[in-house]
């Protein structure tokens, strides 16, 4: 598999050295017969479960009566139910909602600016720093990271970035709104912009957790030049934080939210969420694509929603939190390489630094903590700028010994590794 994966696949797409034959839950087996404690979930699009049963019932009764229509040819009703599901749980603010669903998270964040763009008559979009928001040329744009971008210039025009705060590297909530007026004095005029867009939790750029009051202040900014709020929850939705959105921890209500990962119970399906009045500014015609909002998908989605929509669930993912957050917190103090536990809720991470001194990033360290873990049977994810950052993206449902059994496995690798 390998050499065959070297031979007939593009280089572009990273790969790790596990070659998967069945998945369950939180666990993972590859060919070999090698059981893995799954610390990944596909990255980030199993909060309810490898096969989740509800989910793989609905798929399975789905592709018996019909697969692809194309909602523009032959509406159906699994489309009409997501939708629904979306409207009923939306954080968003402006009255009736609608949704638009399309195939992959980029598609959703190209989809929001395009309809913030046609509500607001606007050309502009901010994004801020340690954003990941997709690899299509507007959101791989508005991505923070040459790694994402080098050699795909030319870049999307309109786009502006503003800092975000990072309070472990020193960039607070003030800083972050003082630069970001700075920015509408310098380089974009605020009546110009469409929306901004912000993870309420950082993904790829390092699990960086947006302080209590950011997101508020933010949209009272947005409110002043009337400039869209758009809560980019790929990541952080469907339950990853315990409850269905992470914004709901910050009590802000967004113009639009744009979920995704989870959101199809493993297969691709991606959302823009919003008020009727936002979400209706695209003339008919405006918004669609052939594949988007596949009938199998969206019958997994609506089997996903309902379970992270369940009290049952949100409390796992509440517990399930406080015990990696307690273990991870006894980590630290036995591992200097530990510079901050940080996370909201289950969405948890470990940054890695040479010296909790000089916080320098510890790249190296994490890729390597990755690959040990990986060769002992836990598939552990890196991010952040500087790829110094170990994420745990475990699907909800695992149970408290493999958490214990995936955290053992992290610690042996990072004392192995720092060694
Ligand atoms: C916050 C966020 N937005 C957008 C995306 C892009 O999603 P996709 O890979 O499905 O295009 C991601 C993917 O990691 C993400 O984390």
């Amino acid at each position: 598999m390998l050499a065959a994966r070297d031979r007939w696949v593009a280089r572009g797409v990273s790969t790790p050295a596990l070659v998967v034959a069945r998945a369950e839950g939180a666990r993972v087996w590859d060919v070999d017969g090698n059981e893995y404690v799954d610390f990944a979930g596909g990255l980030g699009c199993q909060n309810t479960g490898h096969g989740l049963p509800a989910a793989v019932a609905a798929i399975h009764e789905q592709v018996d009566r019909y697969l692809h229509q194309c909602f523009m040819v032959g509406m159906y009703e699994p489309y009409v139910d997501v939708c629904r599901r979306l409207a009923e749980l939306s954080p968003c603010a402006g009255g009736e909602q609608r949704s638009l669903l399309v195939n992959s998270g980029a598609e959703a964040v190209e989809n929001a600016v395009k309809i913030a763009r046609a509500a607001t008559g606007r050309p502009a979009v901010v994004a801020f720093d340690g954003a990941f928001h997709g690899r299509t040329l507007l959101t791989m744009t508005m991505t923070s990271k040459v790694a994402y971008k080098r050699g795909f210039g030319p870049f999307a025009p309109e786009v502006y970035r503003a800092p975000a705060p990072y309070p472990y590297r020193g960039v607070g909530s003030d800083d972050a709104i003082a630069g970001l007026e700075l920015l509408f004095e310098r380089d974009v005029d605020p009546e110009s912009v469409a929306c901004v867009v912000l993870e309420p939790v950082q993904g790829e750029g390092g699990f960086v957790v947006m302080p209590d009051d950011f997101p508020r202040r933010l949209k009272q900014l947005c409110e002043r030049y009337g400039i869209l709020y758009v809560d980019d929850e790929v990541q952080s939705g469907v339950g990853r934080t315990g409850p269905v959105w992470a914004i709901e921890h910050y009590g802000v209500e967004p113009d639009l939210l744009v979920s995704g990962k989870s959101l199809g119970g493993g297969l691709p399906l991606a959302a823009v969420t919003g008020g009727a009045e936002v979400m209706d500014a695209p003339a008919p015609g405006g918004l669609g694509g052939t594949f988007g909002g596949n009938p199998a998908a969206c019958a997994a989605a609506c089997a996903v929603l309902d379970e992270v929509a369940t009290p049952g669930f949100r409390g796992r993912a509440d517990e399930l939190g406080r015990r990696l957050r307690g273990r991870l917190d006894e980590l630290a103090t036995r591992a200097p390489q530990v510079g901050e536990v940080r996370g909201l809720g289950p969405m948890l991470a470990l940054e890695l630094v040479g010296d909790r001194e000089s916080k320098e990033p510890a790249g190296v360290l994490a890729k390597s903590v990755a690959a040990r873990a990986l060769a002992n049977g836990l598939i552990l994810l890196t991010c952040g700028l500087h790829g110094n950052v170990v994420r745990i993206l475990v699907p909800l449902v695992a149970s408290d010994a493999e958490i214990d059994r995936g955290l053992e496995i992290l610690e042996e690798a990072l004392v192995g590794a720092a060694g």
